[in-house]
């Protein structure tokens, strides 16, 4: 049917300031890389919001819920997916380049792999040079054993003076890279490190932190608290880490030895999902989400990190009780089956 207010033909993208043709149906993303632009991306399926821009004018249809990734701080100032925002008329976008002029793709080789729990791979890779990046930040790793895939990782340490990363990979049932991954022997074998990207850091301020984890999602919350650590940051923190059982909780020492050395109060608190009726488990039990309300400081600031539906009941929690939008910052682990899931 006609739409006076849809072109039906070709439109014009203009990405701060430079005019591209988008054919019919195209994404912006698409059209932007066919036109030689350097257009920040990672997934293509709306699963990681490294092509994450700002909408100055006209309008896109969604391909898929952009809500699911982006902040509603984010949303109210007109941000878009670029992988999935096809151009109803002519559109002007801008978007932030910097972040893909400090990405780079590092080779390595893989110097450490260590079980950490029955699901849970420590992947550490010596790189050939320094990688910079902020803890929190992720990068995409692809294998010479799997050609032509790459999947996301955050880093599970700050920067190392030796240049050495460590990446915190958890097996998702019928998931290609990470059944490999917690599957193979993998000592020596070459890996490509393609980084940083993200905007989950720890932004400077003196509140309490609120720290909440989901299983493989601890890797950058780790990384976040061992930087706070190493900069004196004095903020009281809580740390929840979420899990299903006691055999899912993992990388206990690295958090004491942390709670040993921070210079403030620190609270970690794990929280066991499915222990058993009759399991010795003297801690708490149930979800994260359960724990929080009694938990915590309105004046707090929250970093989330985790599997999508965690966080979005985090959010909504946290929203109810009154800590501010801006001071929540979450990392979804979104996989190929959430993005799929919400494309639906
Ligand atoms: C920013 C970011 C950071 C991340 N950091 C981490 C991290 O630190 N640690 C971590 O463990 N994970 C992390 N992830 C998730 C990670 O990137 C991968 O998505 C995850 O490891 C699964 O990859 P895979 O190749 O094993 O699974 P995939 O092969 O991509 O499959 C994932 C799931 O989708 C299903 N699936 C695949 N194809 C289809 C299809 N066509 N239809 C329906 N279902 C399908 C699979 O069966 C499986 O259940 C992060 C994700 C993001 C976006
Ligand atoms: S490249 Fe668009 S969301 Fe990942």
């Amino acid at each position: 049917m006609f739409s006076f207010f849809t072109k039906q033909g070709p439109t014009t993208a203009t990405i701060n300031g430079q005019a591209i043709r988008v054919d019919s149906k195209e994404t912006l993303l698409s059209a932007a890389l066919r036109a030689g632009i350097d257009f920040p991306h990672s997934c293509r399926v709306g699963g990681c919001a490294a092509c994450k821009c700002k909408l100055l004018s006209g309008q896109v249809k969604e391909l898929t819920e952009t809500g699911y990734l982006l902040s509603d701080e984010e949303l109210d100032q007109g941000y878009i997916l670029a992988c999935q925002s096809v151009p109803k008329n002519d559109i002007q976008v801008a978007v932030d380049m910097d972040t893909q002029l400090l990405r780079r793709t590092v080779h390595g080789r893989v110097s450490g792999q260590e079980k950490l729990t029955h699901d849970i791979t420590r992947l550490t890779v010596q790189l050939d040079a320094s990688l910079p990046y902020k803890a929190g930040q992720f990068a995409n790793l692809s294998l010479n054993a799997l050609p032509g895939i790459s999947r996301s990782y955050s880093f599970a340490t700050p920067v190392q003076a030796d240049a050495q990363v460590s990446f915190f990979v958890r097996q998702v049932p019928g998931g290609l890279f990470s059944t490999y991954i917690n599957g193979h022997h993998l000592l020596g074998q070459q890996i490509d490190v393609e980084g940083p990207q993200g905007d989950f850091w720890l932004r400077p301020a003196d509140a309490p932190l609120l720290l909440i984890a989901g299983g493989s999602g601890l890797a950058p919350i780790l990384a976040l608290l061992q930087e706070a650590a190493r900069n004196n940051i004095k903020r009281p923190a809580t740390l929840l880490f979420g899990a299903r059982e006691e055999r899912d909780l993992y990388a206990l020492a690295e958090i004491s030895a942390l709670a040993a050395q921070w210079p403030s109060e620190f609270r970690f608190i794990p929280v066991l999902s499915q222990a058993a009726a009759d399991a010795a488990w003297p801690g708490a039990r149930g979800l994260v989400t359960e724990q929080l309300a009694a938990l915590l400081p309105t004046s707090a600031h929250a970093y989330l990190c985790g599997p999508p539906a965690m966080i979005d009941s985090c959010v909504t929690i946290l929203r109810q009780h009154g800590v501010a939008r801006e001071h929540i910052h979450a990392d979804r682990f979104t996989t190929l089956q959430d993005a799929l899931a919400v494309s639906a």
